[in-house]
């Protein structure tokens, strides 16, 4: 994919990464413990999404925490006992994979007391942000992707100066469980028709039958600052939540919101059966784990 970038906006820097939802689609094993913190074979989720921003160009990782906080801590933060227990038995390359951790980057934390929705924990980084585009990364949704799908994301944003959100098309029932999008496709260089659309309106969890697309709404988002009053401005809507899509759709009163058909596969991590088809699709693409582990599945009279 081949893009043309005008800078008309400044850098994207921070990356945001609400993680103080309840998960209760993966309870009992969110009880006590962040969804973001489930391992995709040997990574948390939320580490697959720091990669991805840090790919993007990304240096400033905001993380909005509710329960289970020292555990996403913990994980970005240095282990000195881990670190010298790795180091005293010659382990150098597990030692050399846990500092990568917390060498990636330098986080900040904000604290969601209660879990209003996911505007109402975008809207708590605002004084950290200040007046600059940013980006939102929901890492329940994995994406595998040739070029990060954060990184096709600004490429549109640097080019519109605008916002813009991930789309993926979604058929049948499922389409209810999304914030779907009213929009009209836009020719852009380098991208095939029906790629890249200009948002008319939004719908979060649309009723079945009610739905203004097969667009969905995925959980990668390039925001311009405006977003925050947006937020401040709306009531709580589907579920009694703070919706961010209820918030982008007040956004377009007033600016241009583009949608982006990103290339890639996109695992809804935060689903059982979505966590098992990515387990087993990255346990697969590993060099170190991928012939045996395809062996044995062939050996499963299936
Ligand atoms: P989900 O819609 O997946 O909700 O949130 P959830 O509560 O985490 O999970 P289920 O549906 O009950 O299983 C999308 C993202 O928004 C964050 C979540 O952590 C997830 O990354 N979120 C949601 C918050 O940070 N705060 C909220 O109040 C709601």
């Amino acid at each position: 994919m081949e893009f043309r970038i005008e800078g008309m906006s400044s850098k994207v820097r921070k990356a945001v990464f609400p993680a103080a939802g309840l998960g209760t689609r993966f309870l009992p094993a969110t009880k006590a413990q962040p969804k973001e913190m489930l391992p995709l074979v040997d990574k948390p989720l939320i580490q697959y999404g720091v990669e991805e921003a840090i790919h993007s160009g990304m240096n400033n990782i905001i993380i909005v925490t509710g329960r289970g906080k020292s555990a996403i801590e913990d994980h970005f933060d240095v282990s000195f006992e881990l670190e010298h227990m790795l180091e005293t038995r010659g382990k150098r390359d597990t030692l050399a994979q846990v500092r990568s951790i917390s060498d990636m980057i330098d986080v900040s934390y904000v604290r969601q007391k209660e879990a209003l929705g996911l505007g109402h924990a975008v809207l708590r980084v605002k004084e950290l942000v200040g007046p600059e585009p940013f980006s939102v990364v929901l890492s329940d949704d994995v994406i595998d992707a040739e070029i990060p799908c954060l990184q096709q994301l600004l490429e549109i944003h640097s080019f519109y100066g605008a916002s813009v959100v991930a789309l993926m098309e979604v058929d049948g029932p499922e389409i209810s469980s999304y914030g779907v999008v009213n929009a009209d496709p836009i020719a852009h260089p380098g991208l095939g028709d029906h790629s890249l659309y200009r948002i008319h309106n939004l719908v979060e969890k649309p009723k079945q039958g009610e739905a203004p697309s097969n667009l969905a709404i995925i959980g990668r988002y390039i925001l311009t600052p405006e977003i925050f009053e947006s937020i401040e401005a709306i009531a709580p809507g589907s579920g009694g939540e703070i919706q961010l899509t209820d918030s982008l759709k007040h956004l377009l009163r007033s600016r241009p919101i583009y949608g982006l058909k990103f290339e890639g596969k996109r695992y809804d991590a935060g689903d059982k059966l979505g966590f098992l088809k990515a387990t087993v699709e990255f346990a697969l693409k590993r060099h170190d784990l991928g012939a045996p582990f395809r062996q044995y599945l062939k050996s499963l009279s299936l």
